[in-house]
């Protein structure tokens, strides 16, 4: 198993901003497009639920080098970043106002509760299934009871592992998770960009039942 921490700081140093976090596989501006799709329907499942109420303070779980933070930041939310790698929380505080803190997940306790946390790409690069659980819990405890969490991965019927620093969990896996903390999935969207297979998923904790629009 790779040392996530290491893998992680050492690719944030050695690529440009986006590659970093994004997909290293495609060019800066690809990878431009890919962050504007990701980050329009963040915004639109935010004013969807919150219905343009304002302020909101956000946390960025897993900020990377703040990409998303920074347009929520840019788009009149408050946020508050958290990652395990240093290099990507040094350029975070950089480029965006907000609270920076390199904290891995796991870990994670939050001082406040916030109206909607964001997890955008990371889950299934934690490899360790306890520490998935740890900080999924952790994200769950720091929302509030009226917020919104949104996560990406696959979902898909079955667990999938890619290469050494990918693990795609089932649906399943994830609804046990969150139903376990009383929390229902409102949505679950393909991201719809290229071959990429990941979905966001919107928990609430709410009766609502999903809607896969
Ligand atoms: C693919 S990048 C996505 C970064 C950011 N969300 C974005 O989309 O630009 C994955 C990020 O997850 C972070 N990460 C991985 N495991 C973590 C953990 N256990 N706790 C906190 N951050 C973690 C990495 O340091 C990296 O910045």
């Amino acid at each position: 198993m790779i040392n996530a921490r290491e893998y992680w700081d050492q690719r944030h140093q050695a690529l440009d901003d986006l590659r970093s976090g994004g997909d290293r596989g495609i060019s800066e501006g690809e990878n431009y497009a890919f962050y504007i799709h990701r980050l329009s329907a963040v915004l639109r499942f935010l004013h969807e639920h919150f219905y343009g109420k304002r302020p909101l303070h956000i946390l960025d779980a897993g900020c990377g080098k703040g990409f998303f933070s920074e347009g929520l930041v840019r788009s009149g939310y408050e946020v508050d970043g958290i990652d395990s790698s240093e290099a990507a929380i040094r350029i975070a505080r950089e480029q965006t106002v907000g609270e920076f803190h390199c904290v891995p997940l796991e870990t994670f306790e939050a001082k406040r509760l916030y109206d909607a946390v964001i997890c955008i790409d990371v889950l299934f690069h934690i490899l360790d299934d306890q520490v998935w659980e740890a900080s999924l819990k952790n994200l769950i405890n720091s929302v509030s009871i009226n917020g919104l969490i949104i996560v990406t991965d696959v979902a898909g019927p079955e667990r999938l592992s890619l290469g050494n620093y990918i693990i795609h969990r089932p649906r399943e896996q994830y609804l046990e998770c969150f139903g376990e903390r009383g929390f229902t999935l409102q949505r679950s969207v393909p991201f719809r960009l290229g071959v990429n297979p990941n979905k966001f998923l919107v928990f609430a904790a709410s009766t609502q039942g999903e809607d896969s629009k």
